[in-house]
């Protein structure tokens, strides 16, 4: 039966393992550098189906890559900012090379079946990537607000700031509408807004010249390396569907959705609308 599984940390906390990583003693330049001695204690199955642990580290190797992306959308920002779109593009290049691994690291639940996933499941309670403040925060980056979902993290004040900050403050969209705006394409720069972003008729058609005047290939190329971000999020998307579609059907999502259903509107919503919606025009 599943329920026997369930178990408490078979890796229990080790207070000399810890002592020693706060102390930073009898590890390698190596280890103290990337702190592997902290890193190498973090994975910790709550059962004894073996195919936990992959589950487990797919789930903390996404995380980090979610670090690293907002990392560098935050360096395509800031250089977009400054007037810069090939810096941006620079940084949003090597977003991308992250998004490609990170879409690429589904392939390491490939593996994991039905019966693996419903026998670990319990231990898992309420807990959802849904509640991944990382992961919200990237879409607050490309626009995807919600200030409903705040209220997830009453009893983590931190998280629940810094979201708040980002909610109010500009996108990575934002943004690029600021640097077209400055261009002479759009009237104003969108001021930024705590909801969801909706498509505009004035930004569609100043990509429209965009990508029909010569005079501006920089930004044309610009709109090419945010339609190559766009499509990526689209893929993880997909990807996290296919692997919830094999793993456990039709099942409701442990976060309280309706699973599936609710992960293929997700798929089908696109990242910076106008860049889609343009080249029906050209
Ligand atoms: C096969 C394993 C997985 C299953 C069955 C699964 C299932 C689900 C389901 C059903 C939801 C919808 C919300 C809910 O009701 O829980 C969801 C959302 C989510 N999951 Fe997973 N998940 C899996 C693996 C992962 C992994 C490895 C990550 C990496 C961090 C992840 C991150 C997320 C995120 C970020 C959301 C919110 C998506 C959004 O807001 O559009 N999931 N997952």
């Amino acid at each position: 039966m599943a329920q026997s599984t369930v178990q408490e940390p078979h890796l229990a906390f080790d207070a000399d393992r810890a002592a020693e990583a706060a102390g930073q003693t009898g590890a390698t330049p190596y280890e103290r550098y990337a702190r592997l001695d902290v890193l190498h204690t973090l994975q910790q199955p709550r059962s004894e189906v073996d195919a936990e642990l992959s589950f487990i580290i797919t789930t903390q190797v996404m995380e980090l890559l979610f670090d690293l992306l907002r990392h560098d959308w935050t360096l395509a920002a800031r250089a977009l900012r400054a007037d810069d779109p090939e810096g941006a593009r620079g940084a949003l290049r090597r977003a991308a090379l992250t998004q490609d691994v990170l879409n690429g690291s589904w392939d390491l639940l490939a593996t994991l079946t039905p019966t693996e996933f419903s026998a670990f499941r319990p231990v898992l309670g309420e807990a959802s990537g849904f509640q991944s403040s990382a992961y919200l925060r990237l879409e607050f980056m490309l626009g995807n607000k919600s200030g409903r979902l705040l209220a997830m993290y009453a009893d983590a004040p931190r998280v629940r700031q810094e979201l708040t900050e980002a909610l109010h403050g500009a996108t990575l969209y934002d943004e690029v509408l600021g640097l077209l705006a400055r261009r002479g394409l759009l009237a104003a720069a969108p001021a930024p807004a705590p909801e969801r972003y909706r498509a505009q008729d004035a930004v569609r058609e100043a990509w429209r010249t965009v990508y029909t005047e010569p005079a501006h290939a920089d930004l044309f190329a610009l709109g090419e390396a945010l339609l190559d971000t766009a499509e990526r999020v689209t893929r993880w998307r997909q990807r996290h569907y296919a692997s919830v579609k094999r793993t456990m059907g039709e099942k409701p999502g442990t976060g309280g959705s309706s699973g599936l259903a609710w992960l293929k509107a997700a798929a089908e919503q696109d990242v910076f609308p106008e860049l889609w919606t343009v080249r029906g025009e050209l």
